[in-house]
């Protein structure tokens, strides 16, 4: 019996209302949007003074920022190092921000595809207008019946999203030839039965 409540207690846990045990959510303070009398708006949240940005925006890069260079023109390539790193995180916003419509290969095949019918998403691999500087404005401005996925994903996480897209068209369709020799070797084993 013990036993269960203890297990219950900790379920349960997430339930309570935190306040009860943890003092510092008791103490006195302005929440966001609250009122504050002390301020001649009556707002307890400050306006930051005018032309403030944010210490982590990036500025003055335009071709990371908006994949254009400083003529204006659309980039070509992909103006930060492709490190794994990149490519891992790449994965993780393309399958959750991308895949959804696209499909996970980026074929265009997947469950909301087949319910749009006015215009489904195009595969991503054979569409032949898809070089990064045009993928990063497809993401940052929307495309047609696409909305703009600029709030969603950061510069950074864009063009994570676009190596990793190159990764998809580059081994979707690959041949045993395009593979290094020790990993042909490997894949040849796997598929022997
Ligand atoms: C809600 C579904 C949906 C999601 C999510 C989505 N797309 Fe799209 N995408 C579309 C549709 C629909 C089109 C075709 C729009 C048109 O032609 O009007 C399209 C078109 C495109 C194109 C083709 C543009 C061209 O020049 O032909 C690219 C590239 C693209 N999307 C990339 C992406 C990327 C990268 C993501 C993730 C950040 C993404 N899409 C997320 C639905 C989606």
């Amino acid at each position: 019996m013990i036993r269960v409540l203890c297990i219950l207690g900790v379920l349960l846990a997430g339930c309570i209302d935190t306040s009860t045990i943890d003092p510092l959510e008791r103490q006195p303070k302005y929440v966001p949007y609250a009122a504050n009398p002390f301020f001649a708006d009556g707002r307890a949240m400050r306006t930051p003074p005018p032309s403030t940005v944010p210490r982590e925006r990036a500025v003055l890069r335009p071709e990371f920022t908006a994949g254009k260079d400083a003529q204006g023109d659309v980039v070509n390539a992909i103006p930060i190092p492709v490190t794994r790193a990149l490519m891992t995180l790449g994965r993780k916003y393309f399958e959750i921000r991308c895949a959804t419509c696209h499909g996970l290969v980026g074929d265009g095949v997947s469950l909301v595809a087949t319910q749009m019918s006015l215009r489904p998403p195009p595969s991503l691999l054979r569409n032949k207008n898809t070089g990064p500087g045009h993928v990063y404005q497809v993401i940052t401005g929307g495309y047609g019946l696409m909305a703009s996925y600029a709030a969603e994903l950061n510069p950074e996480e864009r063009w994570a999203v676009i190596a990793y897209l190159q990764a998809l068209q580059r081994s979707q369709g690959a041949q045993l030839a395009d593979a290094p020799p020790d990993v042909r070797a490997q894949l040849l084993k796997e598929s022997s039965p």
